[in-house]
């Protein structure tokens, strides 16, 4: 299966992905990075060899023009699966409805709970016990759509945004590489998608 990863920051998720890739078996090759800034997960994919591209919002004259400039960006390498590790943008309507059922995110918090930029931040500010990470199909909202995988983690007396985000992120990349394997290969075989948006009406 073909994935396109768009990114925005440390793309610690990205590197899991490209390692994990290199192993046949994965079912799943990394055929392009996106970002919509200059960011350590872009320089990863150039190190790996991966074409990566920044289409960053400031080059467009509005929101729209951003968001079709993405979706030809992603379209052209007519991937089977988006993976969004870190990438801090809200996909558009546009861009969702070019590619239905086929992008999938990772966020670090328990959703519902914690939607959001500031997820690890508000969790803290909560006095919540525990956090973790969420893997679902991207849908308009924020951090809104079905879910396909959660993994929890404890929150520790003395967290600070730093510790937990480690401990979370510990937990959350190898889920994320679980089941973005996982709905590769499923693809590979022609069992189409299990979960929202996934063969939805036309
Ligand atoms: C991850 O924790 C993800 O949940 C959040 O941003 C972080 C990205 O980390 N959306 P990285 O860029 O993959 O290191």
């Amino acid at each position: 299966a073909r994935l396109v990863v768009l990114v925005s920051g440390a793309g610690s998720n990205l590197l899991a992905l490209l390692e994990a890739c290199e192993e046949p078996s994965y079912g799943a090759q990394v055929v392009a990075v996106l970002a919509d800034r200059a960011c350590a997960g872009f320089d990863h994919a150039a190190r790996a060899g991966v074409p990566a591209q920044v289409v960053a919002p400031g080059d467009f004259p509005d929101r729209p023009h951003w968001d079709q400039a993405l979706v030809r960006a992603v379209t052209a390498w007519e991937p089977d699966l988006v993976v969004c590790a870190g990438f801090m943008r809200l996909l558009g309507p546009g861009f969702l409805e070019r590619l239905p059922g086929r992008v999938v995110n990772t966020h670090p918090s328990l959703l519902p709970d914690f939607p959001g930029a500031h997820a690890v931040r508000d969790t803290l500010a909560a006095g919540a016990d525990r956090s973790g990470a969420t893997l679902f199909w991207v849908d308009e909202g924020v951090d809104t759509g079905e879910h396909i995988a959660q993994v929890e983690v404890e929150v520790l007396p003395g967290d600070t945004e730093a510790t937990l985000t480690q401990r979370i992120k510990a937990a959350e990349t190898p889920q994320l590489v679980a089941q973005v394997g996982r709905l590769a290969r499923e693809m590979v075989r022609g069992e189409g998608l299990q979960g929202a948006g996934a063969g939805a009406d036309p």
